[in-house]
């Protein structure tokens, strides 16, 4: 079983795609209850997330925190691995050690961990933004041998820890991801222009749905998860958080990369 999630689809294809090669299902963290989740007969367990501020997103780390105890000791008790796959825009920081954590106090050890570099999305701090067309493009290439390797692994048991924390990870993830958490989005800032078309589409890509559609504009509701999605799929660039968004590039995943 591969539990994942993703904003703007990068950890989505990520996820599709070890599915794919190894076999294992698939469940989208924001659709999946975990009080209905059983180990059941799979051989291994994986967690597929978008690194944040150089941690782990908080819906992710909420959902391994109500995984039913049942569960976690049934897969303890079977032996079976746990593993994860990091997805960043170009380095981890501590993410994985505090996915590690997560799942330790959960009484679960984690078996395996690799990084997997996709392009940036995030846009919301001025001096970040999408990459420029050659590195996206290089990003996804070098991305679609990279998760046939992973998959490969995880089919033939070969349990590691292949992560790319960067340069000084522990600094920057005990120092930025918790203002990350603690500032959190303000969702009063994100808003669409006027040349919006009310197509709701911003609507359709949020995975968790907080945006309402309401006189003809999307509106955010307060469960924003900052994945950026609705900023980069607007098809007129309406979107925007206050004005810092306002010169950033859009991304659109290119999922041709990945085709099997
Ligand atoms: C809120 C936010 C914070 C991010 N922080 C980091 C980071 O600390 N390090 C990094 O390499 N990439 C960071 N990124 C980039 C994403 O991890 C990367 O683009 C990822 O592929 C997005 O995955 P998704 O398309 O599945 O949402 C961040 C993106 C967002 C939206």
């Amino acid at each position: 079983m591969i539990y994942y999630f993703s904003g703007t689809g990068n950890s989505r294809v990520a996820a599709e795609s070890l599915a794919a090669h190894t076999g294992l299902s698939l469940d989208f963290i924001p659709h999946c209850s975990p009080y209905l989740q059983n180990a059941g007969t799979c051989r291994s367990i994986g967690f597929v997330f978008p690194v944040y501020a150089w941690g782990v997103p908080p819906i992710v780390l909420d959902f391994i925190r109500r995984l039913p105890q049942q569960m976690l000791e049934d897969l303890q008790a079977r032996d079976i691995p746990v593993w994860a796959v990091a997805v960043c825009g170009d380095e981890t920081g501590k993410a994985v050690e505090m996915l590690r954590k997560a799942l330790k106090q959960r009484g679960v050890t984690l078996t395996a961990a690799w990084s997997l570099i996709m392009p940036n999305v995030y846009v919301r701090l001025p001096g970040f933004g999408v990459d420029s067309k050659e590195t996206e493009q290089k990003k996804l290439q070098d991305a679609a041998v990279r998760l046939k390797e992973i998959a490969r692994n995880i089919s033939d048991c070969d349990w590691k820890f292949d992560v790319h924390e960067g340069s000084i990870p522990s600094l920057k993830t005990s120092l930025v991801y918790p203002l990350f958490r603690r500032m959190g989005v303000d969702a009063g800032r994100w808003h669409a222009e006027d040349k919006c078309t009310a197509c709701g589409k911003c609507r359709s890509v949020c995975p968790v749905g907080n945006i309402a559609m309401r006189s003809g504009k999307p509106r955010w509701g307060s469960d924003c998860t900052s994945c950026c999605a609705c900023f980069h799929a607007c098809p007129v660039n309406a979107i925007q958080y206050g004005s810092v968004t306002r010169r950033e590039g859009q991304y659109r995943l290119d999922a041709s990369f990945f085709k099997p």
